[in-house]
């Protein structure tokens, strides 16, 4: 008896524990797991790094053209190669959160990521999450999910993140970043974040990660039929 091997999409605003809950249903079900924001973020920093200007389209489709970005598994987490080197830190740095955004609201550049996107997704038996991954990415993905939560909550999260790595951070500070964020890839042209019409949307404010991930668990288990 095999079962059917479907595609998770995850979507929703900044913080909203989009990451947290897509690894753990992909650990579940066996199904490989694929963060499109660190995409955005891989190719934010190498652009900072060599001092691109993040307004400057052309020199950034210029780059992610000679850019090798790379998930890999390692146990229970994701590393992030950037051109061969392990950026998986780098890329959550303060400084790449608060400018991917600007780099991501690019048309060339999204056009460029989500053809990559669904490459690494043409196999099923995938959970993929970020902004546009219902909408635009994998529009015929069998299960929908759009993770919000209220901004204080999700800056509290945030905050408590931070405290067990030993950052730290103001709870004004991240509402505020949280927020701008929220802004710039709502209004954006291309591919803004939008609750895909057939999502189901979860408020996750009163939930715990596990109580998440299990819902998304219990929507995908209707649809991994057993032939
Ligand atoms: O989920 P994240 O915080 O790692 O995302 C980083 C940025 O990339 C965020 O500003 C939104 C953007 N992003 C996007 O526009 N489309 C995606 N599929 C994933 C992320």
């Amino acid at each position: 008896m095999e079962s059917k091997k479907i595609a998770i999409a995850i979507d929703g605003p900044a913080a909203a524990g989009k990451s947290t809950v897509a690894k753990i249903v992909a650990e579940e079900l066996s199904y490989i797991y694929i963060d499109t924001g660190a995409m955005y973020r891989a190719l934010t920093l190498k652009a900072l790094n060599h001092h691109i200007d993040l307004e400057d389209e052309t020199a950034l489709v210029e780059l992610l053209l000679h850019t090798k970005i790379e998930l890999q598994k390692n146990g229970k987490n994701q590393i992030v190669l950037l051109d061969e080197q392990d950026v998986t830190i780098d890329v959550r740095s303060q400084h790449v959160t608060n400018n991917v955004s600007y780099v991501a609201k690019l048309p060339a550049i999204r056009e460029e990521l989500v053809n990559r996107q669904q490459q690494l997704a043409s196999h099923r038996g995938v959970v993929m999450d970020g902004r546009d991954i219902g909408t635009r990415v994998l529009p015929d993905a069998e299960v929908k999910i759009y993770l919000i939560a209220t901004v204080e909550e999700r800056a509290k999260r945030r905050y408590e993140e931070n405290k067990r790595r030993g950052i730290p951070s103001s709870m004004e500070q991240l509402i505020k970043e949280i927020e701008e964020r929220d802004r710039i890839d709502s209004e954006r042209d291309a591919s803004p974040l939008v609750k895909a019409e057939n999502a189901i949307e979860v408020d996750t404010t009163a939930m715990s990660i596990n109580e998440v991930a299990q819902f998304i668990l219990d929507a995908a288990s209707k649809l991994i039929v057993h032939e």
